[in-house]
This record gives C-alpha cells, structure tokens and sequence, in this order.
C-alpha cells in the first residue's frame, strides 16, 4: 500500500476524534498521606536492550566513523535524551540472545573480534525485504561489554547483565563478573578490561542467571531450573559489591514456575544468593477472546479499533494480578519477601508491519494507546513499590514499546517516552495508598459488553512535595476528577498532561512532536484539586502540601 494511500485508509478507518463528554466531577481520587506503601525503586524506571533487530546496530551504536552524531560510537542524541529520563538500570544483550551470547566475543580490539550468527536470525518475523546480511543478522560484535559499559556511564545508568546459563559453562560466568568487577590491574581480565578502556572496575551489581529459562533460555523443567540457579550464583566473586542475582522467573501467569522452582531452590540454602525474581509479560492479544495463538492474537501498532485499543489495554492490567499471585506464591518460601520481583520484560507487542526500517525486527509504532499502557502499568508498579525491586520496559528503541525510534541520521521519541520523563518524578518518592472512583469503561468485546478500570493513579511523597500521576484510559469521556489529600491539604497545583486529539496520534521522523506533553491549569478548591482529564490522556500534578 502506498504512503498515502495508507494514511487516508488510517484516517477514515480508524481515526476516533477523542471528543470530551465531560461529566460533573464523577470520579475521586484520594490520596491518603499517613498510608505509605515503601520507596519507590528508581530501578523500576528501568530500560532493556537486546541484540535484536535495530536495538544496537543503528538505534544505539553507529560506530565511531559515523557522520550520525555520536559520543564513541553511540548515537548523541538518544544518550542525551535517555538521560533526561533519569534512566535507572539497563539491561543487555538479552533476552532469548542472552543465552546464545558469549561475553568474551565483545571484548578486545573492536576490528579483531569475531563475527557471530545473531540468535534471531531464524525468527519468522522478519519482514520481506529486510537485508539478511547485516549487522543484525552477522553480529559483528562491535558493541560489547565496554561499550555497554560506556553507555550506562553516560546515561547514568547501572547495567544489569543477563548471562548465558544455556550454552556457555557456569565458569565463564564468574569469569565475565571478573572482567567487570576485578580491582585495577589485579587479574588478567582486569588487564584486559584496562585495556578496552576502562581500568576502574564496573562495579556492576545486577546479574540476571539465564532469561526465560522456561523457553528459549534452555526449555527447563522448574526444579532442573533451579539446580542450574545454584550452580551458576553460588560463590561468584563479589569484589565487595553486593551483587543482586536476578532469577529468570515465570513466563505471565504461570505460577507453578514460581511455586516449584522456590521449593527446589530453597533446598540446601540455594536461594540466598538471589535478589530478584524475574517476571515477563507482554500485551499482544488484541483478538477479544478470538484466538490465543501468539502468531493469530496480534494486530496492527497503528491501525486499531476501539475494541483492539481496549484489549491492549486490559492485557496490561493483568500486571497487578499478575505481582499479586507471584509475590504470594514467592512469600511461601521466601517468608520475610527478601527477593523482590523484578519484571525485566514488560510492554505492547503488535503484528508486523509498522517497523521503522525493515532490518528493525519486531520494530513498531508507538501511539498514545502506548502511553495510556505505559502509564497504567507504572502506575502498577508505583502501587506496589513494596514488592516491585526493578522493571524493565522492553525494548528502548526500534523494538516492541520503545522510548525511540532511530535509522541512519533520523530519530524521534515516542510518547512512551514522555511518559517515562514525567513518571520519573516519582523515583525514590515514599509511594502512598490511593483510592480511585470512576465510572468503569463500557466496550463491546466481540459482542458481548466488556469492561476496563475507569481511572488509574499513583502518589508519591518527597520531602513536602506530591506527585500524583492520573492515567485516563476511556476513549470519548473526559474525567471530571477531585483529588482529595487525606491527612493534608493542598496548597499550589501544575499540571502537565500527554494527550492528542486520537489516540492514533504518533511521533515520526517526519513530524517528531505530534504527541508532546503540555500545561494544563487546574484548580484548588479547599485544599483539594479539580481537575479535568481528557480521554486517552497521562497526567502528572505536582502537589506542594500546606
Ligand atoms: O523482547 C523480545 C523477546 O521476548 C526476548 O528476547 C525474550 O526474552 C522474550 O520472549
């Protein structure tokens, strides 16, 4: 289809102009001051970064040669606009490419290091024309450990590596904390480390032991899991950093993952090494109950009805189900819940078809349904900052829900992106209980009526300061809100609000602010605010408490 073909077929098929029937002040949020939850991890403001289509080759790395503005090697302008986010951690190189990956192939001088298969190279998803002989299908192994290393510096990011459990023995994995961790000079690895540029060690503290250990990470049986947990965290060389092993946790719901792999875990003291447990879940099936076929339940990134922009949407709020079974599952062994959950993996993933360039696999637009999902999940985790240790969106950029989109010299953020720049008000925030009434979403669901959460909210609390984030997923009612402050009054009010006139509305190369957050006024009425939030909206006030 041409361009413009398709950009009429957009508009008159799918376009729902995003008209406010506003209702007299039918919703409430109440924010109650002396209910504190925990701190917020700036960890669950955490990003991932696989081997995958466009993510390294032309989204982060362009090479120190390139005319594409770069700090050596990495795209400028996508260092300089992550960091405006405050990006906590970062997650790399996997994913499934995790456990196909090995570490010493990314060290040493850039022009000898060797040339491998990437792990997606069979993936059914490439699109038709995409050029199979590049650098995301060929891995030149141009970005490895020193320049990953070198971007979390410059974001001000901790990395967070997911090591090979499938195919590289328990040994090299010490040995990679070693390269990393080892003091100046001490080891050979060190030497080596110094050599690539980095003579102080990384201190890196998060190791993630194998990645969906369920699946593409070795097709484990829990309990075999397990085994293959202890072998590869126990007595790892600390280098006096408080290393956090990360366990790869269920694949969704699936709790007997959960419940089988602690109890075989706990045997002989095996889950003292573990800090985090990791949970993936992804928003695919738009099909309303037609199919559960992973290929079958996805659908277009940007040509969506009501009924898909929904669906989306009520995947993602499986999420709090979702923390509430693991964590109760985890809690049977675990009793005090030191490990916390860390859901490495989480965001929209749409059919093939919207990518930003054809070697970008699983590429795809990103809309305010984006943003709506984005804020609905933090919001989730922001609620539960006393279970949620880390999450990371996946994937930062040119793969499934990214903050970017980048090819060659172009680039733009998408609205998933402000949403991470206004949520990360929230970071190390004291999160508190909030109540929210709003009339529920009716939609039709293949027929039958269907319904979503009316209105989503967090607060946090920072000295004398509130954060409330207000996310309104109704596509035609604007929300007409009082948001009382339990235990406190309010005494100034901003406001800044992600919304567009469709919930279709984008970013692209072309036109890179079509969706960009704006003021919006509010009003203070006896210590409480009113406020108005438009459909399809993310909305941050800042509350400065009496
Ligand atoms: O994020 C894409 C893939 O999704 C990851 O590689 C894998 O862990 C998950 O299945």
């Amino acid at each position: 289809m041409q361009a413009h073909t398709r950009r009429r077929f957009l508009a008159s098929s799918f376009a729902f102009p995003l008209a406010s029937h506003a209702q007299q002040s039918d919703s409430r949020i109440e924010v109650l001051l002396n209910e504190p939850i925990g701190t917020i991890a700036p960890e669950i403001y955490s990003h991932f970064v696989e081997h995958l289509g466009g993510v390294v080759y032309d989204g982060i790395w362009v090479g120190e040669n390139s005319k594409i503005a770069n700090v050596g090697g990495l795209r400028k302008a996508l260092v300089d606009a992550l960091k405006k986010t405050k990006p906590s951690v970062i997650r790399w190189p996997g994913g499934c490419f995790a456990d196909q990956y090995d570490w010493r192939d990314g060290i040493g001088p850039r022009g000898k290091r060797p040339k491998r298969t990437n792990f997606w190279v069979d993936s059914r998803e490439w699109p038709a024309n995409a050029n199979r002989t590049g650098a995301q299908v060929y891995d030149p192994n141009h970005f490895g450990t020193p320049e990953f290393a070198r971007f979390c510096q410059l974001t001000n990011s901790q990395p967070y590596f997911a090591a090979n459990l499938r195919s590289l023995p328990a040994q090299e994995f010490w040995r990679w904390v070693e390269y990393c961790n080892s003091p100046n000079g001490s080891t050979t690895l060190a030497q080596q480390r110094a050599a690539d540029g980095l003579a102080q060690p990384l201190n890196v503290r998060y190791w993630g032991v194998g990645n969906e250990s369920w699946g593409c990470g070795g097709n484990f049986s829990p309990e075999d899991y397990a085994i293959e947990f202890k072998r590869y965290s126990a007595w790892v060389p600390s280098y006096g950093v408080n290393l956090a092993m990360v366990g790869s946790g269920p694949n969704g719901g699936e709790l007997e993952w959960t419940k089988k792999f602690f109890a075989k875990a706990a045997e002989r003291g095996g889950l003292g090494k573990m800090w985090g447990w990791g949970l993936h879940h992804y928003s695919w099936n738009a099909s309303a109950g037609r199919t559960r076929d992973w290929y079958q339940g996805k659908r277009d990134a940007l040509r969506f009805d009501a009924e898909q922009y929904y669906e989306i949407l009520k995947e993602c709020l499986m999420m709090e189900g979702l923390i509430l079974r693991h964590w109760d599952a985890m809690g049977a062994v675990d009793k005090s819940h030191r490990i916390k959950l860390v859901v490495d993996e989480w965001g929209s993933w749409y059919a093939p078809g919207t990518e930003p360039f054809a070697e970008a696999l699983i590429g795809q637009q990103n809309t305010l349904r984006d943003a709506v999902l984005a804020g609905l999940t933090l919001d989730t985790f922001n609620r539960h900052a006393d279970k949620v240790g880390m999450a990371n969106i996946a994937q930062l950029v040119n793969c499934l829900q990214s903050l970017f989109l980048a090819h060659e010299d172009k680039f733009c953020v998408t609205p998933t992106y402000h949403v991470f720049d206004l949520y990360s008000a929230h970071q190390q925030g004291q999160s508190l209980r909030v109540v929210s009434t709003a009339p529920e979403v009716r939609y039709d669901r293949n027929g039958s009526p269907a319904t979503l959460t009316g209105l989503s909210s967090s607060a946090s609390l920072k000295n004398k300061q509130l954060t409330v984030t207000v996310t309104n997923p109704s596509l035609d009612q604007t929300r007409e809100t009082e948001i009382a402050i339990n235990g406190g009054s309010a005494k100034q009010c901003t406001a800044t609000v992600l919304a567009a006139s469709d919930a279709h509305a984008h970013n692209t190369f072309a036109n890179p602010d079509a969706v960009k957050p704006r003021a919006a006024s509010v009003t203070l009425r006896g210590g409480s605010i009113v406020h108005r939030f438009p459909p399809a909206s993310v909305t941050k006030l800042v509350i400065d408490l009496a």
